[in-house]
């Protein structure tokens, strides 16, 4: 996994939580690399895991919920790093349409190691958006969290249906079903 993630995550605890925080599970977890992250290195997925169990275990969160906040922050972050992947598009599904076959692509010339997920898409209409997704790395929750962040930044109300089709997170079905904003009713 790219030290980019590993970086935006512990900038994340610090924010969200303090920077003894992130000190504290560097220590608890063990690390090989001992915690000292540059963007371009490259370091086991284990490590992910093991901080974010250290973190669950101090804050008493779940793993699954830290990690779809994870998903939500570095979505942002993405936005800040890579604005020429959001030229030109002012949807979500659009957005998310070419995660795949553009996004991801550019990534790997960027990262030339980057262990990315794979995403089947298909569009069967301008209003729906069914994503695979396919990981060894097992990281739906973080999927779900950059969507979910998706859809909020381009702010059109989308509704996301998840189907994990495995007990592990390694392959997620999500349907997504933009909601016109007429049958939205507020109380
Ligand atoms: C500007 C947009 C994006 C950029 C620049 C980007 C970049 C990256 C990078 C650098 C990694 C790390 C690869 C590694 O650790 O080796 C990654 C992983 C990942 N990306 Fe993206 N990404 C973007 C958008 C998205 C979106 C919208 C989604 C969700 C639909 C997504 C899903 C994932 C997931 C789940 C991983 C974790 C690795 C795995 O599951 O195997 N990415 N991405």
């Amino acid at each position: 996994m790219k030290g980019v993630v590993f970086v935006e995550f512990l900038e994340m605890v610090e924010a969200q939580f303090s920077p003894e925080m992130a000190d504290d599970i560097i220590d608890a977890s063990d690390l090989p690399s001992g915690g000292a992250y540059t963007s371009v290195g490259t370091y086991s997925h284990g490590e992910m895991v093991a901080l974010v169990g250290a973190l669950s275990e101090r804050t008493g969160t779940p793993a699954p919920t830290l990690i779809r906040a994870f998903g939500e922050f570095l979505f942002e972050r993405f936005h800040v790093h890579h604005g020429d992947f959001f030229h030109g598009i002012d949807d979500s599904l659009d957005f998310l349409e070419r995660i795949e076959d553009v996004i991801h692509v550019q990534v790997r010339k960027l990262y030339p190691n980057a262990e990315l997920p794979r995403f089947e898409i298909e569009r069967p209409d301008p209003d729906h958006l069914r994503m695979l997704y396919r990981s060894d790395r097992h990281m739906g929750d973080l999927a779900e969290g950059l969507i979910r962040q998706c859809i909020a930044h381009f702010g059109t109300p989308v509704v996301i249906e998840r189907h994990d089709l495995d007990d592990k997170g390694g392959l997620v079905r999500f349907e997504l079903s933009r909601v016109q904003s007429e049958m939205l009713t507020f109380e």
